[in-house]
């Protein structure tokens, strides 16, 4: 495809240069999973809003079992317009995200989501603003003016979206009304700059975008309607705040520790306590010894640990099944080697510093933890 040529100069100038047909301005980014009723209805609706305008839409979908990608083919195989990225053994909205907007060539990217919950009508006026040069980012807001939350499924949703955006507001570079919106339009080479800082997990994309620019983007806000959803069902839930409460932990360590080690930390410290709480129950109720007490403990807080770093921490990279079984006994296995090699390396500091009891206990414990984390993270939940 030969760049055409400015006809006085003979030079290409990216201003004035025509684009071949098929050269998309704006790519739109739809993360999906289990959409596949929802494919066909978009590309309609965005055909409609985006006449006009040079625009193909990008679908990531994770192996819907649905059978969504076959959908989004289908609909590519008379449709050039339609792109779909197929990711096998990989959940995430984010890195779904991710992986769209870095396949594009346009100009500027969208991120909707492909439920039709997102009101595509407002893409023309966020492509504008862009346009205009004066913004780096224009976000599909449900609190600017003429905005409406109404499509949020429950109450209990809406609590959790209000207490989220607070959050997130005390950290933002930027005055952000809706933090949490998954509807939002850059620059493509403004992406391709912060790419390499995002976090990629969890659903906040927008936020990690804004929280890794060096300098604070300009953003433009553009009023939105939140429509309930038609088909399938919503993928969030309470563990999307957990996951989020970690993005704000990463932004502040910046990046010096990795989210999914935090996450594992965290839930080892939730770890300790079942641990205590079933001891304890265990000597007060029960006539059993100490030790029977303590592996009693140690087992049920294994098993507690096990399931909590299984929905948490390798949320993207869950077990199931069988697989959810042979996990639990590795993971059992890994932990009780950690905690024997935890045991041992503070015996034997403390041998030879007795005064120093504190700092001997700290670093078994802190040895046993990053071993059970480094090698769970190979054996238990090795990706696939
Ligand atoms: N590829 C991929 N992988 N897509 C996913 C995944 C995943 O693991 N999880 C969810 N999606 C897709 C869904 O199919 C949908 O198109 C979009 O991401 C949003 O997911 P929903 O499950 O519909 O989210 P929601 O409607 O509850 O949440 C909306 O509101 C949030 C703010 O409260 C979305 O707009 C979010 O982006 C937004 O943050
Ligand atoms: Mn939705």
């Amino acid at each position: 495809m030969a760049a055409q040529l400015d006809a006085s100069t003979g030079i290409a100038s990216p201003d004035l240069r025509v684009l071949p047909i098929g050269v998309p301005t704006l790519s739109v980014v739809v993360p999906c999973y289990n959409e596949r009723l929802n494919v066909v209805p978009l590309i309609q609706k965005l055909d409609t809003a985006l006449a006009g305008i040079a625009w193909e839409v990008i679908f990531v979908d994770d192996n819907s079992p649905d059978g969504t990608a076959g959908e989004v083919r289908r609909a590519a195989a008379t449709d050039p317009r339609v792109r779909c990225i197929r990711r096998i053994g990989r959940r995430g909205l984010a890195s779904a995200v991710i992986e769209g907007a870095l396949s594009s060539s346009a100009r500027f990217i969208a991120v909707m989501d492909g439920d039709l919950q997102h009101d595509e009508t407002r893409l023309p006026d966020m492509l504008a603003a862009l346009r205009s040069g004066d913004f780096d980012l224009a976000v599909g807001s449900r609190h600017v003016e003429g905005g409406d939350n109404a499509g949020l499924s429950s109450r209990w949703r809406h609590t959790l979206s209000d207490g989220g955006i607070r959050l997130a507001q005390a950290f933002l570079p930027v005055r952000l009304s809706d933090p949490m919106s998954g509807f939002f339009m850059l620059g493509r080479e403004t992406f391709e700059v912060l790419a390499p800082h995002l976090t990629g997990q969890g659903f906040k994309i927008l936020l990690d975008l804004v929280m890794s620019a060096p300098a604070p983007l300009r953003v433009r806000e553009i009023p939105c309607q939140f429509h309930p959803r038609l088909a399938g069902e919503s993928k969030l839930d309470v563990l999307v705040l957990v996951q989020f409460a970690g993005l704000l932990l990463d932004k502040i360590f910046d990046g010096f520790l990795p989210l999914r080690f935090l996450s594992f930390c965290f839930v080892g410290l939730l770890g300790v306590l079942v641990h205590l709480a079933v001891l304890t129950l265990a000597r007060l109720t029960a006539d059993v010894d100490f030790a029977t007490a303590q592996i009693a403990g140690t087992i049920v807080s294994m098993v507690f640990n096990f399931q909590l770093n299984n929905q948490i921490t390798y949320r993207d990279q869950r077990l199931r099944g069988p697989r959810l079984w042979r996990g639990l006994l590795l993971f059992m296995v890994v932990c009780g080697i950690g905690a024997i090699a935890n045991v041992g390396i503070a015996r034997t500091m403390y041998e030879s510093h007795a005064n120093w009891w504190t700092l001997a206990g700290a670093t078994g414990a802190i040895i046993g933890v990053v071993w059970n984390y480094a090698v769970s993270a190979t054996l238990v939940w090795r990706a696939r």
